[in-house]
């Protein structure tokens, strides 16, 4: 076999490796994020909030989407940009309390790219900001 042939070969098979530890997002929140937020989102009280209602609340503007990417066991997450969009928008759809409106504007890899290197100096005060923020809009 040529030298050209069996490295090719070599790449054909690592990129096959690579794909198959790419998880799907279920997966990818059982490893990443379930220990804290636990199976159903709901958090444990005193600790980590619910993100049952808040996840959508803030998925609706800009700046929550913001803060969503940047809160720690998001933004520093072993996950890529990509795989980080994805779970996100699978968390939109299956841990939320309310119906996600058809026209929910998925996150993007370019958007978790472009908010996931500014780590948040406040993040409870930042939360709190939202919440008003949200409650003001009712
Ligand atoms: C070590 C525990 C821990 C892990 C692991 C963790 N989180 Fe969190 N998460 C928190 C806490 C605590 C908050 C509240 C904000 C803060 O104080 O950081 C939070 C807030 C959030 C929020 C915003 C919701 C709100 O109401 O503020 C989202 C969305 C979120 N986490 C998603 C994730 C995802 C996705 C993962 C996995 C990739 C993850 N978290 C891993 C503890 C954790």
């Amino acid at each position: 076999m040529r030298a050209a042939t069996a490295i090719a070969i070599i790449g054909l098979l690592t990129t096959a490796a690579n794909a198959a530890l790419a998880y799907s997002p279920r997966v990818d929140y059982q490893l990443n994020c379930m220990g804290c937020h636990l199976a159903d989102g709901s958090g444990q009280a005193g600790r980590i909030p619910s993100i049952r209602r808040t996840l959508l609340l803030f998925s609706g503007s800009p700046q929550g989407r913001n803060y969503v990417i940047r809160v720690p066991g998001v933004a520093q997450s072993p996950l890529s940009d990509a795989a980080t969009a994805a779970l996100l928008n699978w968390m939109v759809r299956n841990l939320s309390d309310a119906a996600v409106a058809p026209n929910f504007a998925d996150y993007t890899t370019a958007e978790v790219a472009a908010s996931r290197p500014h780590p948040l100096a406040h993040v409870s005060r930042a939360r709190a900001r939202l919440l008003r923020a949200a409650a003001a809009r009712r």
